[in-house]
């Protein structure tokens, strides 16, 4: 008995102390050229029609009174070659949806394809609220809710926005059905921060045309990092790992752009921890991302080709002139204490970008744009006790720091000092081995004398970077 208890807790530990993320496991490529924008994808494998891909995105609409409207497309062949694409969900001009049709989150429910969408009333395009729409077929023939029942000429919130019109409000859904509960997340964003939320209905035999009636609001599940330029998130259910999954984008827009990933902490749902993102990056400029699921929204661990989705701003390309890029993934399990991000104090471009220490690719790396004040603080997720900081140089040791500081900080804002490390032998790993363990969620690594890249210049580089926990 007591065994038996102790092996369920040991496997009950060794589930929990894992942390899915998400490996780019090729570079991918281009799904939408950039002459206007397809943001925001929702998409759906549908095994019930030979793997057929469905995405809708978020893409233009006609003009000043019509801004966006949902684009639906397929493809048969994993995403390589899609259909064109078609206007399956347009705004009711002078409703409540009258501006837009933005933002899809979309799942299959018995026969119905469901689409939340974000629109407003606003010509600030701030207050926004979640809509929601469903059709027989994916492309088209769309009736709206519309606070009793289905017609387009009046369309309600399911998810009213009652805070300051100048903030953003509600929208960005994403919507997954586990068992016979609809799970409807979102992004609430209003004067007291920026969050995804979450509602839940159970469906039965009675409610089943008039669910949104009966969501339960059930409160913030992610803080958004603000400062990190995060964005909205995309989830998905993993039946194997009973958890949910979640991507979003962090420094959004920008060449340090990256994939943020979430798990949820236990199969509720309701709370939802970082893991990391490693393997081949996203593009630069990365946007709104959404990760592909089975039409209800699940993300099997194995035998389903996965893929994230996204807007991206290329260098020199205008606002709103967005290509749309695929970026195969697998979900990797990663041990507790795997770096989940790194800060970095400034970057050259995006092919020396940040992102880059961190992806278990020894062969790329980060590169600073000088040798003044620059700096690098990883971010554990939570207080570990460090053994060894490792640090893995460029090849001949180009760009690595000859003397440097680490430090050690549970709040990335107060440092403690630890050792000062001066190396003047080239070795591809530089293990720093503290006498007695560091307890700390981050830890930075501060140049004092700066190496010099291939070209002379002293720089702070470096191919990646991990820890050795107790
Ligand atoms: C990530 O994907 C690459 C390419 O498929 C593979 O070589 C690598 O082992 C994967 N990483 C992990 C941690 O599974
Ligand atoms: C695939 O997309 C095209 C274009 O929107 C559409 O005509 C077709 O019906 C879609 N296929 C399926 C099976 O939904
Ligand atoms: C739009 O923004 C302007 C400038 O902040 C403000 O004066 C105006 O009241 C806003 N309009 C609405 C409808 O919120
Ligand atoms: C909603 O649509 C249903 C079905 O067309 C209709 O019976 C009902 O009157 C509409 N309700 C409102 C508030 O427009
Ligand atoms: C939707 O509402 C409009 C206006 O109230 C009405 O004319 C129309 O018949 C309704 N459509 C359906 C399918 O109930
Ligand atoms: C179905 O769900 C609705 C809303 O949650 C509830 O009011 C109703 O009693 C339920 N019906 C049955 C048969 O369980
Ligand atoms: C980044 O900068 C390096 C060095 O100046 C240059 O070789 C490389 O082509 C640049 N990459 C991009 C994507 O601009
Ligand atoms: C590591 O990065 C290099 C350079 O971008 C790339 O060619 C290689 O495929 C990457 N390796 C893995 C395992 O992803
Ligand atoms: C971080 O918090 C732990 C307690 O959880 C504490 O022991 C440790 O000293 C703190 N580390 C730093 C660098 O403040
Ligand atoms: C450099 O290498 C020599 C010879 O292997 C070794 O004795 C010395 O400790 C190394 N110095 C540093 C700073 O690692
Ligand atoms: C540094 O630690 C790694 C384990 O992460 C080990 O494989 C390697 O041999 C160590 N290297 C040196 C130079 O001590």
């Amino acid at each position: 008995m007591i065994i038996t208890l102790l092996c369920f807790l040991c496997l009950y530990i060794r589930t929990q102390a894992i942390l899915n993320g998400l490996n780019g496991t090729s570079s991918g490529w281009q799904i939408y050229p950039g002459d206007t924008y397809h943001y925001g994808p929702s998409i759906l494998i549908d095994e019930n029609k030979d793997n057929l891909i469905h995405m809708w995105t978020c893409s233009q609409g006609t003009g000043s009174t019509q801004w966006d409207v949902i684009r639906y497309h397929n493809s048969s062949d994993s995403g390589k070659t899609w259909s064109l694409d078609e206007i399956a969900l347009e705004p009711t001009s002078g409703s409540q949806d009258t501006y837009s049709a933005c933002d899809p989150g979309v799942v299959k429910i018995k026969s119905y394809y469901y689409i939340g969408y974000t629109s407003t009333t606003n010509p600030n395009a701030t207050q926004n609220q979640l809509f929601l729409a469903r059709s027989l077929t994916p492309n088209g023939n769309y009736e709206k809710w519309n606070g009793t029942g289905w017609n387009s000429s009046n369309p309600q919130p399911i998810v009213a926005y009652h805070g300051p019109s100048s903030k953003y409000g509600i929208g960005e859904p994403s919507l997954v059905l586990v068992d016979n509960l609809i799970y409807v997340y979102y992004t609430n964003a209003d004067d007291t921060g920026s969050y995804t939320d979450l509602a839940i209905v159970q469906l039965n035999a009675t409610n089943e045309d008039t669910w949104p009636l009966y969501l339960q609001y059930k409160g913030h599940v992610i803080y958004r990092r603000v400062n990190l330029g995060e964005d909205s998130t995309d989830i998905k259910w993993c039946p194997q790992l009973q958890r949910f999954i979640g991507v979003t984008t962090v420094n959004r827009f920008s060449s340090q752009a990256t994939v943020g990933v979430y798990q949820s902490t236990d199969r509720y749902g309701l709370q939802f921890q970082s893991t990391p993102y490693i393997g081949h990056r996203v593009q630069e400029g990365t946007h709104n991302i959404g990760i592909s699921g089975s039409t209800t929204g699940w993300i099997q661990l194995e035998n389903q080709y996965h893929f994230v989705s996204y807007a991206y701003q290329p260098q020199g390309s205008s606002w709103g002139k967005w290509p749309t890029y695929l970026t195969p993934v697998q979900i990797v399990q990663l041990p507790l204490g795997t770096v989940i991000d790194v800060a970095v104090s400034s970057n050259v471009n995006w092919s020396m970008s940040g992102p880059f220490v961190w992806d278990h690719n020894f062969t790329t790396y980060w590169s600073s744009q000088s040798a003044n004040n620059e700096f690098l603080t990883i971010n554990l997720g939570t207080v570990f006790s460090v053994k060894t900081l490792s640090l893995v140089s460029r090849s001949l040791g180009y760009g690595f720091p000859v003397d440097f500081a680490v430090r050690a900080s549970n709040d990335s804002q107060n440092f403690v000092h630890i050792i000062d490390q001066h190396y003047t032998n080239t070795t591809t790993v530089v293990n720093c081995s503290f006498t007695t363990p560091v307890q700390a969620r981050y830890l930075q690594v501060l140049p004092i004398t700066y190496g010099t890249d291939e070209h002379g210049i002293k720089l702070f580089q470096l191919a990646e970077i991990y820890v050795q926990t107790d």
